[in-house]
């Protein structure tokens, strides 16, 4: 159920869930095009319903050599609370890990969303901050 897909496979779910009324440029962002860029989509049946993407991305919070960015993870409303954003994260989780051993991984959380990510022993970090024209965040990791 869960597949890599390209950039623009994301966008539907992008612009729904985390740009909604927002202009459609907004749903890309920097890294997505890059070569080890990984994007991820739960699918029931043709429909892709979920989402997240892995960018190659340093944070200057950390010193790890190999630091990966999650961004994007979204999930369309009627499918919450189905444990798709938990198969999506643990599914990411093991490809990062199977590829690079010693990898961080590290996001800006929204606020609504820290204690999810903490329910999968992620860990805040810094202040809070206005990411604009879209909510609170706060960076959070973990090393895989
Ligand atoms: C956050 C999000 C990705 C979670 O996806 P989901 O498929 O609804 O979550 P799951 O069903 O996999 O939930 C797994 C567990 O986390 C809990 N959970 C889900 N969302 C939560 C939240 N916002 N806060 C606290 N707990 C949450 C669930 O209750 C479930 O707990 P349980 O196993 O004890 O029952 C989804 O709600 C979403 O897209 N939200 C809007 C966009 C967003 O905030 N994205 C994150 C950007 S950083």
């Amino acid at each position: 159920m869960i597949r890599k897909i390209s950039a623009e496979e994301t966008y539907p779910v992008r612009q729904q869930v985390l740009r909604p009324g927002r202009p459609a440029r907004e749903v890309f962002f920097e890294g997505d095009l890059e070569p080890e860029t990984i994007h991820l989509g739960y699918f029931d049946a043709d429909e892709i319903v979920g989402v997240a993407t892995y960018v190659g991305r340093k944070n200057s919070f950390f010193e790890d050599s190999l630091q990966y960015q999650l961004r994007g993870m979204a999930v369309l409303p009627d499918f919450r609370g189905k444990n798709i954003g938990e198969a999506l994260l643990l599914y990411g989780e093991k490809l990062l890990k199977n590829n690079h051993p010693e990898v961080l991984l590290w996001f800006n959380a929204r606020e609504v969303a820290i204690d999810f990510y903490k329910k999968y022993a992620y860990r805040t970090i810094g202040d809070p901050f206005m990411i604009p024209n879209v909510c609170m965040h706060i960076v959070m990791y973990k090393k895989l």
